[in-house]
């Protein structure tokens, strides 16, 4: 089994000190750094775009994961590229051209990963298995950070894992929302391998030993 990786979600940081939000968790070790895009349209929240990643591009070393939750969203792959994304996710229930869209965010040399919200089955991503680098299985209803984990979506990453497995590709199984040192244990055992943590490692006095925590080491 390949190592846990921890992407502490933005979303829970103080926004008035970006920098030094980043840098807390870049000390305690976190693996990425997950950016939530937010709309007010696909989601009911609105959160930040391409002008503050390029801002904060500067100031770390971390690759950026970015959440887009946001209507059209090919329309603004370019900028978030440019802005510095790493991985760029987007959700099924936004795009009726995944496969193009999936294409267009590798052809720019980065990697792309597809979301499905807890209600979206997985049958929705099946013949895009071979084409994705990650799929993000939502474990709260987007919008917001400090939302309850969906029990349900545990038996949904082993089903995911499966077939994955089945089709031996390399797919990484990220889960975000709700994850604390119990449901990311229950998500590792079920197959997910990187674990998106927003209020569990901001809402802590100690980043590193939240990280620790959710990695289960
Ligand atoms: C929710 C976002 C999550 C959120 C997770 O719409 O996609 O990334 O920041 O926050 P927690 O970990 O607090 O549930
Ligand atoms: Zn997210």
């Amino acid at each position: 089994n390949q190592p846990v990786k921890i992407a502490p979600s933005l979303l829970s940081a103080d926004f008035s000190c970006l920098a030094d939000e980043i840098g807390k968790v870049e000390k305690a070790g976190a693996d990425m750094l997950h950016l939530d895009i937010m709309d007010g349209h696909f989601v009911p929240n609105l959160t930040f775009g391409p002008p503050v990643i390029s801002a904060i591009r500067k100031v770390t070393k971390l690759p950026f994961d970015v959440h887009l939750m946001i209507t059209n969203p090919e329309d603004l792959i370019d900028p978030f590229i440019k802005a510095g994304a790493d991985l760029i996710t987007v959700h099924v229930e936004t795009a009726p051209h995944l496969n193009r869209l999936v294409q267009n965010i590798k052809e720019y040399g980065i990697r792309a990963g597809v979301s499905l919200n807890p209600s979206t089955p997985l049958v929705m991503i099946e013949e895009l298995l071979a084409d994705v680098d990650m799929i993000l299985l939502m474990s709260v209803n987007p919008g917001f950070g400090g939302q309850q984990f969906i029990p349900g979506v545990i038996d949904k990453i082993a089903r995911l894992k499966k077939m994955i497995s089945k089709l031996n590709v390399d797919v990484d199984i990220e889960v975000d929302g709700g994850i604390n040192p119990n449901t990311a244990r229950q998500a590792i055992a079920a197959g997910a391998n990187i674990l998106v943590a927003g209020s569990a490692v901001y809402g802590s006095p100690d980043a590193k030993e939240a990280i620790r925590l959710l990695r289960g080491t």
